[in-house]
């Protein structure tokens, strides 16, 4: 899985939000610790009305706050740019130039999705992509058809293990840590089973809505923004099988089989909402159906796992920011106090809980928890980890073409189907028919603010 380190790192998007939000921030990481040595281009559209484009990444970079005036400093002295029509050949003459003697550069698309495949031609074109890596940020493709067009478009120009599929989530080492926090416990391990576990469920809650970002949200929504990608990652590391063997490619080939065995969800046991004021933002149609909340259930067709509900809500403007998983766990015989195990993954606070019943309130499954605090967990650390991998060719924190086909086989169903949307208000859990997707009995277990 590793190929040679690449020699320059080429933003295309550098003023854009994700680069003033997470790349950015991670590549001053990088230069800091003396892991970034080569050159790094910032690419960006020509603003005949803004301002010049240093400028503009200044602003991008101040306006998200993520980094002092020390590290603002050190991007401006490490950065050169090339501005000019992402769809004109001139443009990536210019680069090229601008690359000088660099033979294996990763270009970085931080770019609306409709852009990756002509900017691959145009950088074939200009004799830039042999030996270069490509890393491309989901969603990729909008339904499968989509995804299958978009690698055959990306391969005719770059080698296929040369095509990085960005998802954060992967890079993430809350998330990572689960695989490893279960092959360390083999008495949480042993009971890791439909033997045992009733449900799981995950909650994605975002206190922000989708204000400096309207146009790209519109057309995406939150099934294929933070579901199809972010939270079936999730999803694989609490079904997947544990390798036999250490290695990455071993825990890659695990984690996508585990995606592989995902049941398609059915369009009836998806519940839709979109917070009040959405439709004024900015960029947003007055009559969209977009969701900014979503929430599903499913199952996982392995012997482990067959049988057990996997209930999944993501949305935005919810009480608190944060992504939980909560595995409740079914009551022995005779016990009428039952357990859980609760895993806050961030971003922010970062911790574990193992519930063990209460004596007190014997339905009350949340009332005692032996609680393990991991630390924190922010944004742009995954963006770190994934931007250090890609330039030194390690695409293990990358997705695989098969990892995200099979990632839109489950989501496909939904995709197509003319859910309706319900009203929620800001601040709350959502609309109360997210409800309907849970199984009798069932709860959803609202995460509740860290301490
Ligand atoms: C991004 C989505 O990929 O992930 C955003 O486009 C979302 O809508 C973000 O807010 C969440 O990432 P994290 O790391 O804050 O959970």
């Amino acid at each position: 899985m590793t190929a040679p380190s690449c020699d320059a790192l080429v933003l295309f998007g550098v003023t854009g939000d994700l680069a003033g939000k997470m790349l950015l921030p991670a590549v001053d990481a990088l230069i800091a610790r003396g892991q970034l040595e080569v050159p790094v281009v910032g690419v960006a559209r020509h603003d005949a009305h803004g301002a010049p484009i240093a400028e503009r990444v200044r602003h991008s970079v101040e306006r998200n706050g993520a980094l002092d005036a020390s590290a603002s400093a050190r991007l401006a002295q490490a950065l050169r740019y090339v501005e000019g029509d992402l769809s004109d050949p001139a443009t990536f003459a210019e680069l090229r130039r601008s690359l000088g003697e660099a033979k294996r550069p990763l270009f970085y698309l931080a770019i609306p999705p409709s852009l990756f495949a002509g900017i691959g031609r145009l950088l074939a074109q200009a004799g830039l992509a042999s030996g270069a890596r490509v890393a491309v940020e989901k969603p990729f493709g909008h339904d499968v058809e989509s995804a299958r067009e978009l690698e055959s478009a990306l391969e005719r120009v770059f080698a296929p293990d040369a095509i990085l599929r960005i998802d954060h989530y992967l890079a993430k080492w809350p998330v990572r840590a689960i695989t490893q926090w279960r092959a360390a416990n083999p008495w949480l391990e042993q009971a890791w089973s439909g033997a045992f576990v009733r449900s799981v469920q995950i909650t994605m809650a975002e206190t922000f809505g989708v204000e400096d970002r309207g146009a790209f949200y519109d057309a995406v929504g939150a099934l294929r923004d933070v579901v199809q990608n972010h939270l079936l990652q999730v999803v694989a590391v609490l079904a997947m099988e544990l390798p036999d063997r250490a290695d990455a490619q071993s825990w890659q080939d695990a984690r996508v089989a585990a995606l592989a065995a995902l049941q398609p969800i059915s369009p009836e046991l998806v519940v839709c909402g979109q917070y009040d004021g959405y439709r004024d933002i900015q960029g947003v149609a007055p009559d969209s159906q977009t969701e900014t909340f979503i929430a599903l259930r499913f199952e996982v067709d392995t012997p482990r796992w067959r049988g057990v509900p996997f209930c999944v809500r993501a949305g935005k403007r919810l009480p608190l920011t944060t992504t939980e998983v909560y595995a409740r766990y079914a009551p022995p015989a005779g016990v009428a106090s039952a357990s859980h195990v609760r895993a806050r993954l961030g971003p922010g606070a970062v911790d574990i809980g193992v519930g063990l019943g209460s004596l007190q309130q014997p339905r009350d499954a949340d009332a005692t928890e032996l609680r393990a605090d991991l630390g924190r967990d922010e944004d742009h650390h995954a963006y770190v980890t994934l931007l250090d991998a890609a330039l030194r060719g390690d695409a293990s924190y990358a997705e695989r073409a098969d990892g995200v086909l099979a990632a839109w086989q489950v989501v496909e169903p939904a995709v197509h189907a003319p859910l309706p949307v319900h009203r929620y208000a800001r601040g709350s859990w959502g609309p109360a028919e997210a409800d309907r997707v849970l199984p009798a009995g069932e709860r959803w277990h609202d995460p509740a603010p860290s301490d």
